[in-house]
C-alpha cells in the first residue's frame, strides 16, 4: 500500500516524538511491504515564527492532499503573551475546522504493569479498555447565538444540532463498537434538553442497521460517576462536543498517564488527524526524556482507521506494549524494577519489537 503522509511537528516536545512516530512508521512499512512518504509542514509557534500565522496556507493545502495527517503537540511560554490570532491553539483549532473533523475519537487503556499510577484502585482500573468518540464541530461551543447582551448583564450559549450531524458521529460510534467488543453507550441529558432528545431518537432508529451492537442510554452525570466507580463497564462511548470534551478529559486520567494516550479525529472523506492528547510539556522539551508511546499509538491509530491496516496497527500496539512489559518506561511512568529510559531508546525498543515479531 502506497501512502502521503503530512507530518506537522508543531513545538516543545511535539518535534521530538513525531520522530519516534516516523521511525516506526518506516519498521512497519519495511516489514509490511509498504511504501509511506512523508512531507513535513509547521504548525502553532513553529508556524508564527516562521511565518507570522499559527496556519499558513501552505501546511492547510498539504493537509488537504495528504492520506493522513499526524500532529506532534503546539504552544509554549514564548508565544503566551501574544494577541489571540497569534496563538499557537489558533493552528490547531484551525487545521481542524479547515478538515471537517467532526468525529474524536480517544481510546483508553489501562496498560498492564502500570496499574499503580492509576489514582482508581488497581482492582477498579484494571482490564478497562474503552473508546470515547466525541462530536467535534457542533454543539455549545460553535452555535449561535453566542453573545452578551444588556449590557453584558445577560448572555446566552446555543446548544445545536442538526439530524446530519448527529447521524455521522453515530455512524462512526457503532462502527467502532463493532470492530470492539460490540457495545454502545450513548451519553446525553435527555431528561432535560431537547438537543439530547433528538440524540437519542437518532441512536435507537441506528439500532436496526447495527444489530450486533448492543445499545445503552446513560445521563452525562450518572456516565461521569461511572467512569470512575466502575470504568470496564464501558466499550463505546459516543456523546456531543461538550459532554465529550469534558469526559475523555476524565478518562484520560483513568490510566495514569498522559504519554500513553493517542487520539484520532476524522473527517467523512477519510483524511484524519492523528495526535496525543498531551500538549508541548516545554518543563522537558529537547531534553529527550519526553515519553513518545502517545505519539507511536497515534500513527497506529491513523493505520487502522485511514488506512484499514488493522493487523500492522495492532503491531505497533503491541509492540508498545511489549516494552513497557519488558520494564522499560520513560520518566513519566513509574514501574517496579523497571528500566528508565529516553524517548530515542524507547522509540528504537519498540522499533526492534516489530522487525522481530515480523
Ligand atoms: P502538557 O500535556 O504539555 O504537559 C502536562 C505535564 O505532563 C507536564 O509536566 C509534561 O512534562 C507532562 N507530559 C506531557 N506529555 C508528556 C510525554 N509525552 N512524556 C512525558 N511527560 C509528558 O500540558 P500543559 O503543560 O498544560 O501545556 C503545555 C503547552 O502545551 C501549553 O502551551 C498548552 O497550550 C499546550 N497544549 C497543547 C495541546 C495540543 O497541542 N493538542 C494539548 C494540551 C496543551
Ligand atoms: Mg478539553
Amino acid at each position: 500500500m502506497k501512502k502521503h503522509i503530512v507530518l506537522l511537528p508543531g513545538d516543545g516536545i511535539g518535534k521530538e516524538v513525531i520522530e519516534s512516530a516516523k521511525d516506526v512508521l518506516n519498521a512497519i512499512a519495511e516489514e509490511f511491504n509498504h511504501s509511506f512518504s512523508f512531507e513535513t509542514h509547521e504548525i502553532g509557534g513553529a508556524a508564527i515564527d516562521l511565518y507570522g500565522t499559527p496556519l499558513p496556507e501552505s501546511t492547510v493545502d498539504a493537509c488537504k492532499h495528504a492520506d493522513a495527517v499526524l500532529l506532534g503537540a503546539v504552544g509554549g511560554p514564548k508565544w503566551d503573551q501574544n494577541p489571540s490570532h497569534l496563538r499557537p491553539e489558533r493552528g490547531l483549532l484551525g487545521i481542524r475546522k479547515a478538515l471537517d473533523l467532526y468525529a474524536n475519537l480517544r481510546p483508553i487503556k489501562g496498560f498492564k504493569n502500570l496499574l499503580h499510577a492509576s489514582p482508581l484502585k488497581e482492582e477498579v482500573i484494571s482490564g478497562s479498555d474503552l473508546l470515547i468518540v466525541r462530536e467535534l464541530t457542533g454543539g455549545l461551543y460553535f452555535g449561535t447565538p453566542s453573545e452578551r447582551r444588556d449590557n453584558g448583564q445577560s448572555v446566552v450559549d446555543t446548544l445545536a444540532y442538526t439530524r446530519c450531524e448527529i447521524e455521522r458521529i453515530v455512524d462512526k460510534a457503532f462502527e467502532a463498537a463493532q470492530s470492539r467488543r460490540g457495545r454502545l453507550t450513548s451519553v446525553d441529558k435527555a431528561n432535560v434538553l431537547e438537543s439530547s432528545k433528538l440524540w437519542r431518537e437518532i441512536v435507537e432508529e441506528k439500532k436496526a442497521k447495527y444489530p450486533d451492537v448492543a445499545v445503552e442510554h446513560v445521563l452525562v452525570d450518572a456516565a461521569a460517576m461511572k467512569l470512575i466507580t466502575n470504568p470496564t463497564h464501558f466499550d463505546v462511548i459516543v456523546t456531543e462536543n461538550m459532554f465529550g470534551d469534558i469526559l475523555s478529559d476524565e478518562a484520560s486520567v483513568l490510566t495514569g498517564s498522559l504519554g500513553l494516550l493517542p487520539s484520532a479525529s476524522l473527517n467523512e472523506s477519510g483524511v484524519g488527524l492523528y495526535e496525543p492528547v498531551h500538549g508541548s510539556a516545554p518543563d522537558i522539551a529537547g531534553k529527550g526524556v519526553a515519553n513518545p508511546v502517545a505519539m507511536i499509538l497515534s500513527a497506529a491509530l491513523m493505520l487502522r482507521y485511514s488506512f484499514g491496516l488493522n493487523d500492522e496497527a495492532k503491531m505497533i500496539e503491541d509492540a508498545a506494549q511489549g516494552a513497557l512489559d519488558a520494564g522499560f518506561h520513560t520518566a513519566d511512568l513509574r514501574v517496579e524494577n523497571g528500566r528508565q529510559v529516553g524517548t530515542t531508546e524507547m522509540t528504537k525498543l519498540i522499533v526492534d519489537f516489530i522487525k522481530t515479531q515480523t
